[in-house]
């Protein structure tokens, strides 16, 4: 697959390392394609990683990954255009500095946010609720940590699932775009957990079921 990633942070350049491992290719969109870190970024992945602006690297994938800081989002919209029938993983959350957004997570979610800003776009929350190291390794132990996904989408949906599967997590369908609500609560979770509650960032979800 071929994978836009918005934004070359933690979580982008992480999803990037991971993506290519497999065997994608991956194009980030950024503010400064020359930067050092981005440089240093693209030696580490090889030929399989690109950089671009943002509007450019959205051109040339279907797949378009979303990991800028919420309050980046009014630079990303002007950037990127509508993102018509692509594939728009929203792994952010909707936090101004550590609070959230309040405007928009007690009135929906920040998914339902985002699939607002880009109505043409199918829109699939995944990648928000476990801190960039699980990202970069799912495992813990013999298990798998749960990636939580929600989107309106099937098609989008199952994109999002074999991503998530390619890089080592058990996804699992939360339902409905609507509930990215609870994918966001359970990352403020983590952060509690992880922050307030001493536990350290390696910590991660797992579903059991019988
Ligand atoms: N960190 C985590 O473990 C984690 C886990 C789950 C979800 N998230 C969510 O994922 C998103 C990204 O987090 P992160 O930790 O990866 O952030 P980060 O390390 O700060 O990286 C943010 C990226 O967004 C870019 N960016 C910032 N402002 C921008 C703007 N106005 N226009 C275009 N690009 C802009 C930055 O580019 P420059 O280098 O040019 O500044 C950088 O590439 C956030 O929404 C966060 O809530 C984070």
């Amino acid at each position: 697959m071929k994978v836009a990633i918005l934004g070359a942070g933690s979580v982008g350049s992480t999803l990037g390392k991971a993506w290519a491992r497999q065997g994608h290719t991956v194009i980030f969109g950024v503010r400064e394609a020359r930067s050092i870190n981005v440089q240093v970024l693209l030696a580490e992945i090889g030929s399989q990683a690109q950089a671009h602006s943002l509007a450019e690297a959205v051109t040339q994938a279907n797949v378009v990954a979303l990991t800028v800081p919420w309050e980046a989002m009014p630079d990303v919209i002007a950037a990127v255009g509508d993102l018509d029938g692509k594939v728009l993983l929203d792994g952010t959350n909707p936090l101004m500095g550590n609070q959230l957004d309040a405007a928009v997570a007690l009135a929906q979610s920040g998914g339902e946010q985002v699939a607002a800003w880009f109505p043409k776009a199918k829109v699939v929350k995944i990648f928000n609720q476990v801190g960039w190291e699980t990202m970069a390794d799912p495992h813990y132990g013999s298990d798998a940590a749960t990636m939580f996904y929600a989107g309106d989408d099937a098609a989008a949906k199952q994109v999002a699932a074999q991503l998530a599967a390619d890089i080592g997590f058990d996804p699992i369908d939360a339902g409905a775009l609507s509930a990215s609500r609870y994918l966001e609560t359970l990352a403020l979770f983590w952060g509690q957990l992880a922050y307030s509650q001493g536990m350290g960032r390696h910590l991660a979800w797992r579903l059991l079921r019988r």
